[in-house]
């Protein structure tokens, strides 16, 4: 039995601020069994869902020495949908009413997270052949392992693997600082270790030291190796190629099932999408003070508000898109000031046409994937993309950039061989995404046989952990033998 420690900065169902929580959450549910037993260790937040405070067991406290610092770390541990939870708790560090504050809080957080992981692994019954770690948060942990702790014996063999999910945010911070914080060797600090542009990089720090990287599909491990897509990062990425492998994400087609979902109003299924979705979609609709006209094609998104989600290409279309096109639009999503702003006032200018909710509901969300004919994600870059995935599984079809992920999972739709699974452009252009978006939503209006059908497609695609976790299980083969 090969055992394998995933560390990460949040999992559903105990806290989640994007894609990442997804994955972390229902990827270890999928491995096979009887050859691994895959377990999970995060923070403990103050902000954690409180449903699942109550179950946590306390299972034993040591102290973590941050140069120095001493810092307490007690272990919490919980089971959920089979997998065994490790929780770390500090409340000093994972107080606050969110999982991540001030970057120069951040890297000290991260830190003494990362040196838990280490320091928790003889408390907790279970010595893992890899500690499989994911983003910047946890980029110390192969540094940690490789310098101050692979000569001990406990430690020797460990191997790590390093999951970029976003390459934008990399935990840099001032290289002193965090030569304070963190007690490594000035050696460390180096352009051979974690210093790039004269700061320290947590996620280059993973990158270097980690006997595997990955990232989350195929288009983006290649595009990262770029100038466009490396986040200055291009060169390492480029020069460390033959270690850094694409494996695209799955979403958990349990939690994300229309025949079965809790959460939405009309549940409904390959056979009876187009009656199902309509009733979701006028209950949805009325939910959101819009009015009901179900012929009219209703477009989504469930997003981050960020630049990365291209949301500065819609801010330039919007008006002629609502002015002269027949469609309604539902938008839900957290983010940046700026863009909730512009939604708010979008939805006071197009009262009939535009709702937006500002904030995040997981309930919502749902509802949003079930009701609406289209979903939009124009990202400027995408590592992997999880929604566009949820959308297809609930007959909505996705209008996306050819980016990353976007553009290893949706196939453009083509009218003359009538295949394909949603609408795509290349540049990241207004005129593009407002051409794309007018493509569609002529399909809706004059062959509405052909969408069903598109429709139909989306739902049957397997976008389900099993053939990504066979990857996994490849890569974990071939670290350990
Ligand atoms: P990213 O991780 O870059 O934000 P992904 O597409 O990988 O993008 O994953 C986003 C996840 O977060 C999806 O599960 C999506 O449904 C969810 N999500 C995003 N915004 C919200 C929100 N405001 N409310 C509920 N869920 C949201
Ligand atoms: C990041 C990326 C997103 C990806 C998610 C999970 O948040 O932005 O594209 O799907 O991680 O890997």
């Amino acid at each position: 039995m090969k055992k394998i420690l995933f560390a990460a900065s949040e999992a559903v169902p105990f806290i989640k601020t994007g894609g990442l929580a997804d994955v972390t959450g229902s990827l270890p549910g999928y491995f096979n069994k009887s050859e691994y037993d895959v377990r999970v260790i995060m923070p403990k937040y103050l902000c954690m869902d409180p449903r699942f405070k109550a179950q946590l067991r306390f299972k034993c406290h040591f102290y973590v020495n941050l140069s120095w610092r001493k810092q307490y770390a007690g272990i919490f541990e919980t089971e959920y949908e089979g997998i065994t939870y490790y929780l770390v708790d500090n409340e000093y560090y994972f107080a606050g009413d969110k999982p991540y504050n001030a970057l120069f809080q951040d890297v000290e957080k991260f830190a003494f997270f990362s040196k838990a992981v280490l320091e928790s692994l003889p408390f907790l019954d279970f010595s893992p052949d890899i500690i499989h770690c994911h983003d910047w948060q946890t980029g110390l942990v192969p540094v940690f392992l490789k310098t101050l702790y692979g000569s001990q014996n406990y430690y020797t063999g460990i191997k790590t693997v390093f999951s970029i999910h976003n390459m934008k945010f990399q935990g840099r911070w001032n290289l002193s600082a965090v030569m304070d914080i963190t007690g490594l060797p000035a050696q460390i600090f180096t352009a051979n270790g974690m210093e790039s542009y004269g700061e320290a990089n947590y996620l280059k720090g993973g990158v270097v030291y980690a006997d595997a990287v990955t990232t989350v599909s195929k288009t983006y491990a290649e595009e990262i190796k770029t100038p466009q897509g490396g986040e200055g990062l291009d060169g390492l990425m480029y020069a460390c190629s033959n270690r850094v492998y694409g494996i695209i994400n799955g979403i958990d087609y349990a939690e994300y099932n229309p025949a079965e979902d809790p959460y939405i109003y009309q549940h409904y299924d390959t056979k009876n999408f187009a009656a199902g979705k309509r009733e979701n979609k006028i209950r949805l609709v009325t939910d959101f003070g819009l009015p009901v006209d179900e012929n009219v094609f209703l477009l989504g998104m469930v997003s981050r508000m960020t630049d990365q989600k291209g949301f500065d290409l819609i801010a330039q279309i919007l008006d002629e898109l609502l002015l002269k096109e027949r469609v309604q639009i539902l938008i839900l999503g957290t983010g940046e000031e700026r863009y909730e702003k512009m939604f708010s006032g979008f939805s006071e200018k197009y009262p009939d046409r535009l709702r937006v909710y500002i904030g995040y509901s997981e309930k919502l969300a749902h509802r949003v994937y079930a009701a609406c004919d289209g979903f939009l994600m124009p990202s400027l870059f995408e590592p992997c993309g999880l929604s566009q995935l949820i959308s297809m599984r609930y007959g909505t079809v996705p209008i996306v950039r050819e980016t990353g992920g976007l553009k290893d999972t949706v196939e453009a739709y083509n009218e003359y061989e009538h295949t394909g699974n949603g609408f795509s452009f290349a540049n990241y252009q207004a005129e593009e995404l407002l051409a794309t978006l007018r493509y569609a939503i002529g399909i809706f209006y004059r062959k509405r046989e052909e969408w069903n059908e598109i429709a139909a497609r989306d739902m049957l695609l397997d976008f389900s952990w099993r053939q990504s976790a066979d990857r996994y299980e490849e890569l974990y083969r071939m670290l350990t033998e």
